[in-house]
């Protein structure tokens, strides 16, 4: 295995498209607390090569260093990769924390490949290398409970009964499928102007679906996190929002992002008030302000981007969904109802993204997960 530690996400996509095309079985991170709350899983010690990039390094700190002589295996190879300096020599190699570490620029990053080749000549275990790579962020805009139950001739509540059920399948499944993140749109804020009753029953499923499901997320291994504007909730339901991120912080399978009273549109404007905050108390200037920091003021900030969009019900359009995450995921609309959404179709949506060419603007098409 190679691992990436990276912010750049058109990188490690970049890193990944290599590996897989030189048949290295290749896993990124993006921040080194989930690099290091993986480094728990016996996999990882399997791993021959860490690229981390020199700026979440902290080389002049060592502070990373120390981490990987606790959790990574001696033999681990470390390359640090500079954004391409033109002075950065080909490949050139540092001692740190007396380890060997190998000082290279992004731009030699083919060099770098033929150099990791070498590494795992003879060793690449061909069933895993064909392995099929999966999204890394899936989002699910879980749509038609309504029309379904309209169908139906039931009421309303009956349709979002049965999407509770179509979700609890569906979270098992991804997780046993190993996505990484898979975020669920379960209530929008501009939900709260539905029929009050509709609303009361919404959030009363909310509350019972976290009392009952502990058990089966600890079983799943899964970690929660919600997104959303939680303080619009009742104390009760934000108090088991709180036990229930505590009581599965520390699983490291899936993690289950529920959209509860989210809004992209508000969730950009959350994050800038924050980061006014700082700008205001001399914590940040203007001209600092990037793409990563807009990330790391939204919600849950590890999440990043969002590789996949899924929408059932037919509607063609994303309701205020992932909306600064989304800026580049694949999108995919089916007229299955939520509540007729099955493994069977999270499977064939899946094949429909494998099948997608990703370019980011570019003019070679990258395919990776
Ligand atoms: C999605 O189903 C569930 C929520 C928005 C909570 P809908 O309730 O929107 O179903 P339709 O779109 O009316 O069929
Ligand atoms: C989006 O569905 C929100 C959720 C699935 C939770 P809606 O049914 O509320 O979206 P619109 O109103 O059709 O855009
Ligand atoms: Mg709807």
């Amino acid at each position: 295995m190679v691992i990436v530690l990276d912010d750049d996400f058109y990188f490690i996509n970049h890193v990944q498209f290599l590996c897989r095309g030189k048949s290295i079985p290749c896993t990124p991170y993006s921040s080194p607390q989930e690099l290091f709350h993986a480094a728990r899983r016996p996999e990882f010690a399997k791993a021959k090569v860490l690229i981390i990039n020199y700026a979440m390094s902290e080389m002049n700190g060592f502070k990373i260093f120390r981490q990987i002589e606790e959790y990574c295996p001696s033999s681990l190879v470390v390359y640090v990769l500079k954004s391409s300096q033109n002075s950065t020599p080909e490949i050139s190699e540092v001692v740190v924390s007396e380890r060997s570490v190998k000082v290279a620029s992004k731009n030699h990053i083919n060099s770098l490949m033929r150099e990791i080749e070498l590494l795992y000549q003879n060793e690449v275990p061909k069933l895993e290398a064909s392995k099929p790579v999966l999204p890394r962020h899936i989002g699910i805009i879980m749509d038609g409970n309504g029309r379904w139950a309209q169908q139906k001739g039931v009421e309303r509540t009956e349709g979002h009964r049965q999407g509770l059920e179509v979700a609890k399948t569906l979270i098992q499944h991804a997780a046993r499928k190993g996505i990484r993140y898979l975020t669920l749109y379960a209530f929008s804020t501009e939900n709260w102007q539905r029929d009050p009753k509709e609303v009361a029953f919404l959030n009363l499923a909310l509350k019972q679906y976290l009392l009952s499901e502990r058990t089966t997320m600890m079983e799943n291994n899964i970690r929660f996190y919600p997104i959303g504007r939680i303080d619009d909730f009742n104390e009760d339901v934000q108090e088991l929002l709180r036990v229930t991120i505590e009581a599965t912080r520390g699983n490291t399978g899936m993690t289950l992002v529920l959209a509860v009273s989210y809004g992209g549109q508000t969730e950009i404007i959350d994050a800038m008030q924050l980061i006014g905050k700082k700008i205001q108390n001399n914590q940040l200037l203007p001209e600092e302000i990037t793409h990563q920091t807009l990330l790391d003021h939204l919600y849950f900030p590890e999440l990043k981007e969002c590789d996949f969009v899924i929408r059932t019900s037919g509607e063609c359009r994303l309701s205020n969904f992932l909306t600064y995450q989304s800026a580049y995921s694949e999108l995919y609309f089916t007229p299955i109802l939520w509540p007729d959404f099955t493994p069977q179709h999270f499977d064939e949506a899946l094949d429909v993204y494998r099948s997608r060419e990703r370019r980011f603007g570019r003019e070679t098409a990258i395919r990776f997960g």
